[in-house]
């Protein structure tokens, strides 16, 4: 039974406790966060205020980081050295160096490390990189992806809305699609950015160029109650491939396809599960483990490269 830490018990923590929950062979033998009522919300785990002496007291497998942005090396590193493998949450950090950095420590002492770039393990960005890679609809000629919301205001400590700690839109949301197309398509060989930066609110559209067809990505924190929606549009030579809650394949000959997540596929649940990326980077991450296997789907170079990217802005 491989067991699982997790430290940071905030918004994001939510979804990887779910996921962990679900394996049969991985348990949850802890939890930590420095807020006593973030503990208090899973009386069923035994909760630390202080990461130490959670690792005096517990022998742990993998490590778990929702930490706020700011700590992710801090902890990584952290984890690293007391030989945990370490899987945390996007982005590994707001300095490009800090990519290797990590990664590189994890290699030297034989643990395993990944940054949960959750869009990486989405069913219907994965169906797009598989028709890029698969020439089955022609070439791509260009692509739109937007990913909307309102300022995380209600953010622990306000860290959120700090650019120190976070980096804004770009670091917290933006990042998720250019890591993407980044994954997919290889890094962009240049950049336009148009931004609406406030202190109230960020938008950002930025045109990313590649040598047959270019990108262009909307992101924002708008001020207000503007509900969090996100998807994307790219037209290829023989369809259109809408994602947009579900994902529609619009070929050049008029027919349409909806493509059925695997999730959905496998369910005997009418409409759900659809994709639940989170827990496919979960088992991912835990089976490379168990194999003695250094999981190299995100690589520090892709990172690097999106950090190289995003601090230009
Ligand atoms: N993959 C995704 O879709 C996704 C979505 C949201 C957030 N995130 C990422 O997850 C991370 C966390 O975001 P969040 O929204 O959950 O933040 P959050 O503020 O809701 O949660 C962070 C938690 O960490 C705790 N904490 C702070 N310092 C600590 C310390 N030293 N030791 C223990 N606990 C400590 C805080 O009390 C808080 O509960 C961010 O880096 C963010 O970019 C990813």
């Amino acid at each position: 039974m491989t067991k699982v830490a997790i430290l940071g018990v905030g918004g994001i923590s939510g979804a990887h406790i779910a996921a962990w929950k679900n394996q049969k062979d991985a348990e949850i033998i802890a939890i930590c966060d420095i807020r006593q009522e973030m503990l208090d919300k899973h009386p069923e785990y035994k909760g630390y205020t202080d990461f130490e002496e959670m690792t005096k007291n517990e022998e742990i497998d993998i490590l778990d980081i929702c930490l706020p942005t700011y700590l992710h090396v801090e902890y990584s590193l952290k984890g690293i050295e007391k030989g945990y493998h370490v899987l945390c949450e996007k982005p590994v950090s707001l300095h490009p160096e800090d990519a290797h950095k990590v990664y590189e420590a994890a290699k030297a002492k034989g643990v395993n490390f990944m940054i949960a770039h959750c869009v990486r393990f989405w069913d219907e960005f994965l169906r797009l990189k598989e028709i890029y890679e698969s020439g089955e609809y022609g070439k791509l000629i260009s692509g739109y992806m937007f990913r909307l919301g309102c300022r995380p205001s209600w953010s622990w400590d306000g860290w959120m809305t700090d650019e120190k700690r976070s980096g804004l839109v770009p670091f917290d949301l933006h990042i998720h699609d250019l890591d993407f197309i980044t994954y997919a398509f290889g890094a962009p060989n240049s950049h336009t950015l148009y931004r609406a930066k406030r202190d109230d609110q960020d938008y950002l559209n930025c045109v990313y160029q590649y040598d047959d067809f270019f990108l262009s990505i909307e992101s924002s924190w708008y001020a207000g109650k503007f509900n969090f929606q996100s998807g994307f549009r790219f037209q290829f030579e023989k369809a259109v491939v809408e994602y947009k809650g579900t994902l529609k394949e619009y070929l050049t000959d008029g027919k349409v396809i909806n493509f059925v997540p695997k999730a959905a596929e496998e369910s005997d649940m009418e409409g759900i599960p659809t994709t639940n990326a989170y827990e496919n980077e979960i088992i991912y991450f835990k089976k490379c483990c168990q194999d003695n296997v250094f999981p190299d789907l995100v690589k520090p170079e892709e990172l690097k490269a999106v950090l190289d990217i995003l601090t230009s802005f």
